[in-house]
């Protein structure tokens, strides 16, 4: 199946494609809020005061940005205009722009670009180097990137899972997923999913569909940092986050001033 890290106009992903409304209920933004203040807190105390301006790119349906821009002002991009669009439901107070995060150029810099769990799907180290290029080329001289892989190749542990929501329209949304590493001396994993989608009216529909992903590993993070010129990474002071809350790992590029 092609993924939506396929060139811009490929077909992506149900889960991004018509399947997008269904977003809010299969991954709620609550879910994101604990994470968010992670986040909040690695760009605060990596940047003084704290960046003012934050691009995201691979926003989704912008649940980690429906915290953040609490803080500060999110500008958010996604290669997917039905994500786009259920992003720009929740956040009509961000500005919005469709691209590749691998070569999308807004012709500006931010304090700080930020890259969560949509970078898992830069599958080949060309993609991961170009999205990294993208970061660099968006911050400001003295900004910082932040990169929140759900995986590296350390951590990863195959695995299941399962959620899912309601909304007041009647609407009811489950899943369950499996991770696994069909061979380990790649660096792409592969994730199954099974949602159960029943619309308002008792229509029920199930979907399954597999994504690719990657989890590289660290000396290739911070050997494509590098050369990117980012000034080298660290994990955040903020330790690891608890159990389910999200990425266990973090990498920081600041571009030098
Ligand atoms: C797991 S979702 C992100 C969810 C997001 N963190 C949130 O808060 O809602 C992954 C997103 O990555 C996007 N994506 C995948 N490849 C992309 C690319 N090359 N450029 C931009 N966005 C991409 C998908 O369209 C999808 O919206």
């Amino acid at each position: 199946m092609t993924g939506p890290a396929g060139p811009p106009g490929e077909p992506g992903y149900r889960l991004y494609g018509d399947l997008a409304p269904w977003w809010p209920l299969i991954s709620p933004p609550a879910q994101y809020r604990e994470e968010a203040a992670r986040l909040a807190a690695v760009l605060r105390s990596a940047a003084g005061d704290g960046p003012q301006t934050v691009l995201d790119l691979g926003c989704g349906g912008g649940h980690l940005a429906a915290h953040l821009k609490t803080a500060m002002t999110m500008t958010l991009v996604d290669l997917s205009p039905q994500m786009l669009a259920v992003s720009r439901a929740l956040n009509p107070d961000c500005e919005h722009h469709r691209g590749d995060m691998r070569t999308i150029r807004l012709g500006r810099r931010f304090d700080a670009v930020l890259v969560h769990d949509a970078v898992d799907y830069m599958i080949t180290e060309p993609d991961l180097r170009a999205v990294i290029a993208t970061a660099y080329a968006h911050c400001r001289p003295g900004g910082l990137a932040v990169f929140a892989p759900d995986y590296t190749a350390e951590t990863f542990r195959p695995g299941a899972g399962a959620g899912g929501g309601s909304d007041q329209a009647g609407r009811q949304a489950s899943f369950r997923s499996w991770s696994a590493d069909p061979d380990p001396a790649d660096p792409w994993i592969q994730a199954d999913y099974e949602f159960t989608l029943r619309a308002a009216d008792g229509r029920t529909e199930v979907v399954r569909e597999s994504h690719r992903l990657a989890a590289f590993p660290r000396a290739t993070w911070a050997r494509l940092l590098a050369g990117a010129g980012f000034t080298a990474g660290q994990d955040p002071p903020a330790g690891e986050p608890p159990a389910g809350a999200g990425p266990g790992q973090l990498f920081l590029g600041w571009r030098p001033a």
